[in-house]
């Protein structure tokens, strides 16, 4: 496997040991840990390509009681902010976008638990953590690594980026100790871990648990259905509020965000040998922890 990284990704820099694009700079990471947060917050806390797009629309559904007519006039990337997010092109600072917004918020962020607002710990606030299994997860990214400005348009190999993100030389970091970091966080009473693949599976039955977990047992399950169906992968493709087809620095027609939306996509990229490389590390880094994450369905 290759050894070599030149690839740059616009404006990074290494803050608290942890690479960071320039969407995501240092004085914004400051910030982000004097965020006052409310007790009726809800966090959506992924590594980035683990889904978050499809947990923000379900997630500010289940939270404005299923508001759809709101949810079609406005981007979910302007209903559910992202938090340590700064656009200089377009003026677009998450923090500012989060402050003034009225409850419940429901807020993006792939940051560690470490770099997350002070005030997590002391707030009633629920975080909700999506985990996907990590080969289809490296493969989402390094499409997304090729079709997005912010990252830098990568114009290197499939390998060279595997090899980068195993060594954790992507932005936000390592994924190995994000997922170490929130898992461990799973008995925490306000925290909830959530699969890719479950949701899946099934998901009317994820949104329900959802719904439960944030204090919204009386949706009912028409409702909950309707959720599911606006939150498909086809459907959320088709809806441009959904679909980050407006957003300047992610060639569409390269790779779109919304680009397949399956579980065992990674089968068409691993050869054996980058398979046996990927558990070996997965092994030695995480294997402890039993994490159940699932490849294929
Ligand atoms: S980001 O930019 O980090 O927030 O990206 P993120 O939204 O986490 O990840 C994008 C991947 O999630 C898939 N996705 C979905 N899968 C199934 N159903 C729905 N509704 C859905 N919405 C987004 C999206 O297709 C990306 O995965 P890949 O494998 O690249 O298709």
């Amino acid at each position: 496997m290759t050894t070599e990284i030149s690839h740059k990704l616009p404006g990074e820099h290494v803050y608290d040991g942890i690479l960071f694009f320039g969407y995501t700079p240092p004085d914004i990471l400051d910030a982000v840990k004097d965020f006052e947060v409310r007790d009726d917050d809800v966090f959506i806390v992924t590594y980035p390509k683990a889904g978050t797009t499809w947990m923000q629309e379900i997630l500010w559904l289940v939270m404005s009681d299923g508001n759809f007519d709101s949810a079609y006039q406005k981007p979910v990337y302007f209903r559910s902010p992202f938090l340590e997010f700064k656009d200089d092109v377009l003026n677009e600072v998450g923090l500012e976008l989060a402050e003034p917004m009225p409850s419940p918020r429901v807020i993006k962020s792939h940051l560690q638990v470490k770099l997350m607002p002070r005030q997590i710990q002391q707030k009633n606030c629920k975080i909700v953590v999506l985990f996907r299994n990590p080969k289809d997860l490296c493969v989402s990214y390094y499409h997304f690594y090729k079709s997005s400005s912010s990252f830098g348009n990568y114009q290197g190999t499939w390998a060279e980026f595997l090899y980068m993100f195993l060594s954790g030389h992507v932005d936000h970091g390592s994924w190995f100790d994000f997922t170490r970091g929130w898992w461990q966080e799973r008995h925490n009473a306000n925290v909830h871990i959530v699969f890719y693949e479950d949701m899946k599976k099934d998901l009317s039955g994820a949104i329900k648990e959802l719904a439960v977990f944030l204090g919204k047992s009386n949706l009912g399950d028409e409702l909950i259905d309707r959720i599911a169906r606006h939150c498909t992968f086809d459907s959320m493709k088709q809806n441009p509020m959904t679909n980050h087809e407006d957003v300047y620095s992610i060639d569409s027609q390269m790779s779109p965000l919304l680009r397949k939306g399956k579980v065992g996509d990674w089968k068409d990229h691993f050869t054996v040998y980058q398979h046996e490389v990927f558990d070996q590390e997965f092994t030695s880094q995480l294997g402890d922890l039993n994490i159940p994450f699932v490849y294929q369905l």
